[in-house]
């Protein structure tokens, strides 16, 4: 029987890395931020003085990295950029990269590389769409762009850094835009994924959601 997948995709700041880490921690599964993958290439790309319209050396960079996630810290050819993948420009950053094809081609066999007994949960945006069509769990993780802004002013409050409210909300809106509308991958619901709108929602009662489509849908 093929491992079980969870995919868990939806916009920025909808609290899917999150969900997704409870549910890999409750089942004792695989987890994979997608997400993370395109950072380091963005963060990877840019150390290199590459474009970051620039496919062709994006890709022949992304090859020649030795990437280990290993206990929520990220090492990359052996250097630590658990937070530097992690900061606004290398969210956006993140974003241009992952409209050009070819990138998005060069880590497909990687992602799909973390299908591993027992189970995998995958958070990102092509999770259900593109990367994991059989997955028998997909969920749409949506959440209002004000909401979402919101959590992430609180988030960066809480570490000391001054953020603006109005600029984090237009980010979110342009890098929303720059998901959803591009060509290849974009940022949608699967037709058979469970929507779930966490503006009004609490973490714990997204997760018990998802917990509840899991028991009715895996064995
Ligand atoms: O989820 P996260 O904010 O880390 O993703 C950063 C960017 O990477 C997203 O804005 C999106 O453009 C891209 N991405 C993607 N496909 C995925 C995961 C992330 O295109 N599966």
């Amino acid at each position: 029987m093929a491992v079980p997948v969870v995919t868990i995709d939806g916009p920025g700041g909808a609290g899917k890395g999150t969900v997704a880490s409870a549910i890999a921690n409750a089942l004792g599964w695989h987890l994979l931020d997608s997400g993370a993958l395109y950072r380091i290439i963005a963060v990877a790309g840019v150390a290199d003085g590459i474009a970051l319209d620039d496919a062709q050396a994006l890709v022949e960079m992304s090859e020649g990295l030795d990437i280990v996630f290993d206990d929520g810290q990220v090492r990359v050819n052996g250097a630590n950029l658990t937070d530097a993948i992690r900061t606004e420009e290398a969210g956006n950053n993140a974003s241009q990269v992952a409209a050009l094809p070819p990138v998005r081609d060069a880590i497909f066999a990687l992602q799909q590389g973390f299908r591993r007994a027992p189970g995998l949960v995958a958070d990102g945006r092509d999770m259900g769409t593109v990367v994991f069509t059989d997955a028998p769990v997909k969920i749409f993780l949506d959440a209002s762009a004000e909401a979402r802004a919101e959590r992430r002013y609180n988030q960066l409050k809480n570490n000391g850094l001054g953020v603006n409210l109005r600029a984090l909300l237009e980010q979110i809106q342009e890098r929303d835009a720059r998901d959803r509308e591009r060509v290849v991958a974009p940022l949608k619901p699967a037709d058979d994924a469970l929507i779930i709108d966490s503006t009004e929602m609490t973490i714990d009662e997204v997760v018990a959601t998802v917990m509840t489509q899991i028991s009715s849908k895996v064995e």
